[in-house]
């Protein structure tokens, strides 16, 4: 009897001790563990071939996660200006969801003339929701290329041509979007500045541009953003492709930035296994396999990182220490995204996206010329405004390759400049000229017949008629979102305005002296007719409230602040990449037919360095059309004189400059006090100045406040290849303060020790 009851409680307590393992959560799913252990609890957990699996995609846009341990797969999206719409699994063409419609936000470089960090963040948050309810766990962006030259098809969805402005907003965005649990991508890892030869091309560029231009933004992305991947590019460096490049990825990312985020390859950016393994890549994307299904349906398996991969392992040929740490990262990757439970839900399209979205336009849009203050437009005296041109009835979030979208709504600016001016005036618009008349990407559809058979004599003629009989004339033009224009794969052919835009725009100047220019592009296009036309305004691509904020901003219901995040040269002979580098790359090479296929790739050296933009510009003494920093207000602004807290400093020491800002006019406005640093004397070349802080300030008539910059010595520094660092050296500096790089209104000497 005793016998029977201890080996009933034996057998209970077995039982419920079995029990109770049963109940205990595994540690990977264990919440109150840390990440890292919880990380290396799944990867003991996985087989050979989960891991594989994890390293690359198994479809378009998502790759697995374990679907054994209830690991999510991620869902990758483009882009960076709104997300992007669903695509069949295994085909680029539409999936036909009805649900999948979104907000557009103003395209990056309509956010960086905001020159406002916290338009910025509201940016990322607002796009992070949408991506979030989604259910999107990575996005695909933000991109941060610098611009070399003008003719770069993709420079809409880049910051400009400032690494140190590009870094300064493209943190908040990170952070914004990152803070709804879903991943940034910042892209495309590194020297992917034209699309020319994008996918057979190899830069050459020395270590000091390569540090102080084309790299910073990507180190403020992942060291101060924590972007939790990044992307690599398509073109080469140092002879190796970018996603699978050991000098950018190993050595640069994860060796000197000490990067532990998720590097993700640009969509058939991988062509070579052993590359992909050894070099720092840790997810394939969007490759065109030669499998047997040859990249069509199904081929994933014949992914670099997947079968090629196992095989080497099951071999011996390769070990297993890379394929850990890259599952790792991927694994990290999943506790910050898929599996944290607590991320918000996200949402789409609520006032406050549309708000944002309105905002950033009215905020990045530039006022390059206001000649006679004929903007804004003075209603009372307006009885019929005339509206001239393509772009004002064009859809513009269609096109322009991955970052197109699929929006609720797109405001077109005669939709927005009849909105606000149409109670008092009588708005009548004339086409002057036929552009694109396409409007689909990828199967969606712009739902437009632009479709016009009038010759450019009858539109011409049309257009200075109606321009004649109105009291005021506002032509929208510019380039749009089809090829060779602003858009993905290509670059443009020229730097004029295409389409007879020009004749169009020289013809109304005549016809009409209360006349503006709107120019909807992302890029600096020649303006042979500048001295004719009193006024002008960069519109940018704006998305979703385009109309309405440029109809904010011709009313004068918002103050013009954008100031232009790069330089619009007179001619292109003026951009140093042509006057100086290779563009579309190396003359005898070009000749040679080199460039064509990834057989015969072809080199573009970067002969002009350091000197991109408005440092070529300054040190040279090339005037340009419109310089970095510059964009006018409807108020009128007077900096004081800037004080220092010391004169001279030591490489230790922070040093603080002061300037006061006022609004001097009668609206409430806003400026951007722009410091530059100039090196007086220095052993190495180096650019005349440098943008090294600014600050977007508020100010009501009447009203002044202070600004202040700390910098220290990184401000002062430059890289030296010799001892492969930064060098701050000593001597005379100066520091600028302004509302624009040619416009520098207070100048402070100081000294390093
Ligand atoms: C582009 C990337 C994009 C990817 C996925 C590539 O061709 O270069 O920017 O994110 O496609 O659409």
């Amino acid at each position: 009897m005793l016998k029977k009851t201890v080996l009933l409680s034996l057998f209970t307590l077995i039982s419920a001790s079995a029990m109770a393992q049963t109940n205990t959560t595994p540690v990977y799913l264990d919440e109150s563990k840390p990440v890292e252990q919880r990380v290396q609890d799944a990867l003991s957990r996985m087989t050979l071939e989960e891991k594989i699996a994890m390293l690359h995609a198994q479809s378009k846009f998502s790759s697995p996660g374990v679907p054994r341990l209830g690991i999510p797969e991620f869902w990758t999206t483009d882009g960076p200006h709104g997300v992007r719409p669903e695509v069949m699994w295994d085909e680029w063409d539409q999936a036909g969801w009805t649900n999948d419609s979104i907000i557009a936000y103003p395209a990056l470089t309509a956010l960086s003339a905001t020159w406002n960090k916290k338009m910025s963040w509201n940016y990322g948050r607002a796009l992070g929701e949408e991506a979030r309810y989604r259910k999107k766990d990575i996005l695909l962006g933000p991109g941060v290329n610098i611009y070399r030259t003008p003719l770069n098809g993709r420079n809409f969805e880049y910051m400009g041509e400032d690494p140190y402005l590009t870094s300064k907003m493209v943190v908040p965005y990170i952070q914004g979007v990152q803070s709804n649990g879903v991943a940034t991508s910042v892209k495309h890892f590194a020297l992917n500045n034209q699309e020319m030869f994008r996918h057979t091309s190899n830069v050459i560029v020395d270590d000091r541009t390569l540090y102080e231009i084309y790299l910073p933004p990507f180190k403020a992305a992942v060291t101060e953003g924590d972007s939790w991947t990044i992307m690599g590019a398509y073109d080469m460096y140092k002879n190796q492709y970018a996603s699978q490049n050991k000098f950018l990825l190993n050595d640069i990312l994860k060796g000197e930035w000490k990067y532990k985020g998720v590097v993700v390859s640009d969509w058939g950016a991988v062509n070579n296994t052993e590359q992909a393994i050894q070099n720092g890549l840790d997810v394939e994307f969007g490759s065109w396999t030669n499998g047997l299904s040859a990249g069509t349906r199904n081929a994933y398996d014949n992914y670099y990182l997947a079968k090629p991969y196992l095989d080497l392992i099951k071999s011996g040929k390769v070990g297993t220490v890379e394929l850990d740490d890259k599952v790792t990262r991927l694994l990290r990757l999943a506790y910050k995204t898929t599996m944290n439970t607590k991320k918000p839900f996200g949402n789409i399209a609520s006032e406050e996206h549309k708000a944002v979205a309105k905002e950033i336009g009215e905020e990045g849009i530039v006022l390059l010329k206001n000649q006679g203050n004929i903007l804004p437009i003075d209603l009372n005296k307006t009885k019929k405004i005339a509206v001239i041109g393509e772009n004002a009835i064009k859809v513009m979030t269609v096109g322009g390759g991955s970052s197109s979208l699929k929006v609720k709504y797109e405001t077109l600016p005669l939709d927005g400049i009849k909105a606000r001016f149409g109670k008092n005036s009588d708005v009548q618009f004339a086409r002057g000229y036929v552009g694109d008349v396409g409007g689909e990407y990828n199967g969606v559809k712009s739902g437009q017949d632009l479709k016009d058979n009038r010759s450019p004599e009858e539109l011409l003629n049309e257009a200075v008629e109606l321009a004649k009989n109105s009291d005021y004339v506002i032509f929208v033009g510019g380039l749009n979102k089809s090829d060779f224009q602003d858009s993905e794969g290509n670059d443009r052919k020229s730097y004029g305005l295409p389409y007879n835009q020009d004749n169009v725009i020289s013809a109304l100047a005549k016809a009409n002296k209360n006349f503006t220019v709107v120019l909807v592009s992302g890029n600096a296009v020649a303006m042979p007719w500048i001295k004719d036309v009193p006024s002008v305004v960069q519109g940018w691509y704006l998305g979703s409230e385009a109309g309405n904020s440029i109809a904010s901003i011709l009313s004068g219901d918002a103050n013009p602040s954008g100031k232009l995040p790069f330089t619009f040269p007179v001619k292109l002979e003026d951009n140093s990449a042509h006057a100086m580098g290779e563009y579309p790359g190396n003359k005898e090479e070009l000749a040679a037919g080199k460039g064509k296929d990834q057989k015969n790739p072809i080199n573009i050296k970067y002969n002009e360095g350091i000197f991109v933009g408005y440092r070529w510009h300054d040190t040279k003494k090339i005037k340009p059309l419109f310089s970095f920093g510059h964009g006018l207000s409807y108020t009128t602004f007077e900096f004081g004189k800037a004080k220092a807290d010391r004169i001279s400093m030591t490489q230790n020491d922070k040093i603080t400059f002061t300037v006061t800002v006022k609004n001097t006019g009668k609206k409430a406005g806003a400026e951007v006090a722009q410091l530059y640093i100039s090196d007086v004397k220095s052993s190495v070349e180096r650019p005349a100045k440098e943008l090294k802080g600014f600050e977007k300030i508020f100010l009501n008539p009447g009203e002044q406040k202070e600004v202040s910059f700390t910098i220290d010595k990184t401000a002062l520094s430059y890289f030296d290849i010799q001892k492969h660092d930064w060098v701050a050296e000593p001597g005379d500096f100066e520091a600028q303060i302004g509302n624009s790089s040619d416009a520098i209104k207070t100048k402070i000497k100081f000294t390093l020790k």
